[in-house]
């Protein structure tokens, strides 16, 4: 299929927090591309706990993702504006939103509960979103041999990355679900497709790339490693499998026609990200919103309270423009499939 990467087949399933299990990510390792653990939301106790649980179900290398966003700027008069513009959302549920709100978790950087997790536990390879982590912990983790992966969504981020001696690129187009990796989300987000991401990120520099963003089947990868991607991450074509933690409203979302409809939206958690479309991800971006990720924790509250009602118009639904096209199967089996329709595909490139 293609040489130098790390896993028999050069295909990653994306590391996504809340969604990606120890379970999921063991059953694509065991079936030869590279599972992900997304830490990113999680405290160094429960990534540690999920770590030893995935090398409890295999041996073969996976990765683990950390968030390395700047801190949240904590603003109470800009966070009770979001309560107060949320609240009638709230009140059709005859329900009241918090009085205050949390960040609800910290980033990598200098996390030194999190990276004495790392240094611990030692996955074999660490992939960073949303920015770089400080250089004492990127130097720790290449001292102790773990293989580094960074999201750029433009040639400028993808430059800083190979600057700091990080070992792979993932190349994230903005056909991609969840959160949009760019490091500043301030500035301009030039929003290329993945396909002219990878391009315009091979024409500056020498680190592999690996393609992230829309692709669902074996064809999309093939086309991807024909741009010179070394391998591909798929995140949305894994949502289905039984192994991952997605709840039964948004495998029912995914599922449906509804999935036609992808958005990228800064409503739900402070922070641009794709997901399937509903009231929340609808309402217009504020230019007032409370900091990611602390407007994300009025979302999950209202989320909690409508699903609670049966109802799904709230939900962090995050899935990428393919998402109609994902395909229920235990996680082994796709990657087979994928592995069979990559094959395929090459033969008629
Ligand atoms: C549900 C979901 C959660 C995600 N969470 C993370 C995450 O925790 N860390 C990360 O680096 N990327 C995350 N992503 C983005 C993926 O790494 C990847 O860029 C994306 O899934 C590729 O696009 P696709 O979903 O169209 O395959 C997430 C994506 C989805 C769909």
């Amino acid at each position: 299929m293609t040489a130098s990467f790390l896993t028999p087949l050069p295909l990653i399933q994306a590391p996504m927090a809340g969604v990606s299990t120890p379970e999921l990510a063991a059953a694509v390792s065991n079936a030869g591309a590279l599972g992900s653990l997304g830490i990113g939301a999680s405290s160094p106790d429960q990534a540690q706990r999920m770590i030893r649980r995935t090398r409890e179900l295999t041996d073969k290398p996976f990765n683990v993702n950390l968030f390395c966003h700047a801190p949240a700027l904590r603003n109470t008069a800009r966070e009770s504006a979001w309560i107060e513009r949320l609240r009638p959302e709230f009140m059709r549920f005859g329900a009241q939103p918090p009085c205050e709100l949390h960040e609800i978790y910290r980033t990598f950087i200098n996390n030194a509960g999190m990276l004495d997790v790392l240094l611990a536990e030692r996955p074999a390879v660490v992939s960073f979103h949303f920015g770089l982590p400080d250089s004492a912990a990127l130097l720790a983790l290449n001292q102790v041999g773990i293989i580094t992966l960074a999201c750029a969504t433009c040639v400028s981020e993808a430059e800083l990355i190979a600057s700091v001696g990080i070992n792979f690129i993932v190349a994230q187009g903005e056909e991609a679900g969840g959160h949009r990796g760019i490091f500043d989300p301030q500035a301009r987000d030039e929003r290329l497709s993945t396909r002219e991401l990878v391009r315009a990120i091979r024409r500056v520099t020498d680190v592999p790339v690996i393609a992230a963003g829309g692709m669902m089947d074996g064809e999309d990868i093939a086309l991807a490693l024909a741009t010179g991607a070394v391998a591909a991450q798929l995140g949305t074509a894994f949502i289905l499998c039984p192994e991952s933690a997605a709840d039964e409203g948004y495998r029912a979302t995914l599922a449906s026609e509804r999935a036609r409809r992808t958005v990228l939206t800064r409503t739900l958690s402070g922070r641009l990200a794709r997901g399937i479309a509903n009231r929340l991800t609808l309402l217009p971006d504020q230019e007032e919103m409370a900091d990611y990720p602390v407007a994300y924790d009025l979302a999950k509250a209202l989320h909690r309270i409508a699903s609670q009602q049966n109802c799904q118009e709230y939900a962090a639904h995050w899935a990428g423009t393919g998402a109609q096209r994902a395909r229920p199967m235990p996680a082994g089996r796709l990657v087979a499939t994928l592995a069979e329709e990559i094959r395929s595909a090459q033969r008629q490139i």
